[in-house]
């Protein structure tokens, strides 16, 4: 989709030389990878920290250097795609199932850049499914919990087995409606005992790359 490479590919002008960058996953931040790639083969030098086994391998095989988080105090600018954004920049992240290393890079990040087309923003979060990371040990009952709470929640499977996300949790998507309070609807769902990550992406993005038809506009708080 011609937005999503314009926001994609618009987001690598804001890499500079030198910067430790956090690779986010998904099929708009896919152009920013491959137009890192493209940089780095004519000089370009940096390092990448990548959220998903997916994004590994395609920054792998553009030569991008990778680092693990684990190796670095800090992270210059994490580029990343989402699944809703909202005024206020909060938005709904995990669509492709990368949740909890998403959000894990994005903390550790000095800036956040988000790269959506123009159907990613909203007035208010909710119509995406929410994904909510869940250890695999006993996942019927924070299912039973989040039934009780009137979610609808799905278990998300792949070729017929529970999709299961890069760190083996299982991943419920929950029908939520229309979010008034994010961080509220974050904080009871953490409460719960099993419940690893939400994709509730709260203060996090400093700005947002929107791609429209012919162009790409950046879109700062
Ligand atoms: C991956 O788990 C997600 O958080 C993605 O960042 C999000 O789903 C956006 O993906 P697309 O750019 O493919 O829409």
């Amino acid at each position: 989709m011609i937005q999503k490479k314009l926001a994609g590919e618009k987001a690598a002008e804001f890499v500079e030389d030198g910067m430790i960058v956090g690779l986010g996953s998904g099929s708009t931040v896919y152009y920013t990878i491959q137009k890192l790639g493209e940089l780095v083969k004519n000089g370009l030098h940096i390092k990448g920290v990548s959220t998903s086994s997916r994004t590994s391998s395609l920054a792998a095989s553009l030569g991008i250097q990778l680092v693990s988080l684990n190796e670095v105090e800090k992270i210059d600018l994490t580029i990343d795609g989402a699944d809703e954004v909202d005024r206020n920049f909060n938005g709904i992240k995990g669509g492709g199932g990368a949740l909890l290393f998403e959000k894990m890079v994005a903390k550790a990040s000095a800036k956040n850049i988000w790269v959506v087309d123009q159907s990613k923003r909203v007035n208010a979060l909710g119509s995406f499914p929410l994904p909510v990371e869940v250890i695999p040990f006993g996942y019927t009952h924070v299912n039973k919990a989040l039934q009780e709470r009137g979610f609808k929640p799905v278990l998300r499977t792949e070729n017929g087995e529970p999709f299961q996300t890069d760190s083996h949790h299982y991943i419920l998507d929950i029908h939520t409606g229309s979010i008034d309070d994010p961080h509220a609807l974050h904080q009871w769902l953490k409460s719960l005992t099993g419940v690893v990550e939400t994709g509730l992406f709260i203060d996090i993005a400093d700005a947002v790359i929107v791609g429209e038809k012919q162009t790409a506009s950046i879109v700062t708080k």
